[in-house]
């Protein structure tokens, strides 16, 4: 990996247009640009083209049944790969786009097939970031993205974490910092007879239904077992084994802490060599050589943002066991325990 061939340092808030040119003709040539967006990297290739987009899937080792999100640089873009641009679409897209909220809608044959993973509706989603606005500006077609890491692996937050988990299987990577939001987009399907969330992220169920004035639902439930397509699963690239560190996670109430404390005990008594990352909100551990404590931020933003960064550098340091206190179960904080759940399962 030469850092000079593949890395592009940009600047986050003015792009350099020659750098936005260069991605841009890798794209163009059919390669893969990882990018920054304000929820996590992705790895880009033209959503209109189905070869391109089958190499994202073979880059990230992905499964064909899990369809990818389309990006786009504005509301007029994305009328333009969907059948039906519904009122609810329109009202979200103004409340809410640029920013972390992905509509699933009936999709138009100019998206291939294969970015859909066969199924009727596409995923499309205007970032709130100036790299990924203008890379999709210079391009002028859709950019198929999904996180920029290997299947079930954590999603990236930083140029490095791409470069760790694809290696040289991307043709270039937009170096613009860390991700602001750091959990991937709500996913909101729209084409059913009422809106449902597939995914939680920091756009809530709530400041969904605000906008609609409806009740949205809710199908993001870790569903135990599948890892294909089922008729559960609307979504099918929300499976449980995802956002995985490889630490093992076990997840605990602050009411349970002195049960963690007794089983950490236990663990280290049986002689089992075991590093531990603690990820913690109000509670104290006893303190151990062993473990290394990580303090997570009280608010849900700050958290998100500092979630994916904490569970990378505790598989950077060889952690085999990663304890981490449950944040409240209220509507905010939906979309982290959604991953941390995952991550846990
Ligand atoms: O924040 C994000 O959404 C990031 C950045 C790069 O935009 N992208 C991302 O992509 O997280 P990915 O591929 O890792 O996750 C896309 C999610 C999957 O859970 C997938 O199943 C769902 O969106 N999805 C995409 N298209 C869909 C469709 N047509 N129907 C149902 N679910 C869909
Ligand atoms: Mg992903």
């Amino acid at each position: 990996m030469t850092e000079s061939g593949q890395l592009l340092r940009i600047d986050a808030l003015h792009p350099e247009p020659d750098r936005i040119a260069r991605a841009a003709r890798v794209l163009l040539d059919g390669g893969l640009v990882a990018f920054p967006t304000e929820t996590v990297y992705g790895l880009g290739a033209n959503a209109l083209d189905a070869e391109m987009v089958r190499r994202i899937y073979v880059a990230k080792g992905r499964p064909t049944w899990n369809p990818v999100i389309a990006h786009v640089a504005s509301i007029n873009a994305a009328r333009e790969l969907v059948t039906v641009w519904s009122d609810d679409a329109e009202r979200l897209a103004l409340a809410f786009w640029p920013g972390p909220l992905t509509l699933v809608l009936p999709k138009r044959d100019c998206i291939p097939d294969v970015a859909t993973a066969g199924l009727s509706a596409v995923g499309v989603r205007m970032p709130n970031h100036p790299i990924a606005l203008a890379l999709l500006r210079v391009t002028g077609f859709p950019v198929a993205a999904p996180s920029a890491n290997r299947f079930t692996e954590i999603s990236p937050t930083t140029a490095q974490h791409v470069v760790t988990s694809l290696g040289d299987r991307v043709d270039l990577v937009l170096d613009g910092g860390a991700c602001e939001v750091g959990i991937e987009s709500t996913v909101l399907d729209l084409s059913g007879d009422a809106p449902t969330v597939l995914r939680p992220g920091m756009i809530s169920r709530a400041q969904l239904a605000a906008v609609l004035g409806c009740p949205v639902g809710d199908q993001s439930a870790i569903t135990v077992a599948a890892h294909g397509l089922t008729h559960a699963q609307r979504s099918p690239g929300t499976t449980d084994r995802h956002y995985a560190p490889r630490a093992q996670v076990w997840l605990f109430d602050a009411s349970e802490v002195h049960d963690v404390t007794a089983a950490l005990a236990q663990r280290m008594h049986t002689g089992a060599p075991t590093r531990v990352t603690a990820l913690l909100l109000a509670v104290t551990l006893p303190a151990a050589s062993n473990q290394s404590i990580v303090r997570m931020p009280r608010e849900a933003a700050d958290y998100a943002h500092h979630l994916y960064a904490a569970l990378h550098d505790a598989d950077a340091v060889g952690a085999s066991l990663i304890i981490i206190e449950r944040p409240p179960n209220t509507d905010a904080w939906s979309g982290v325990r959604n991953r941390l759940e995952r991550a846990a399962h």
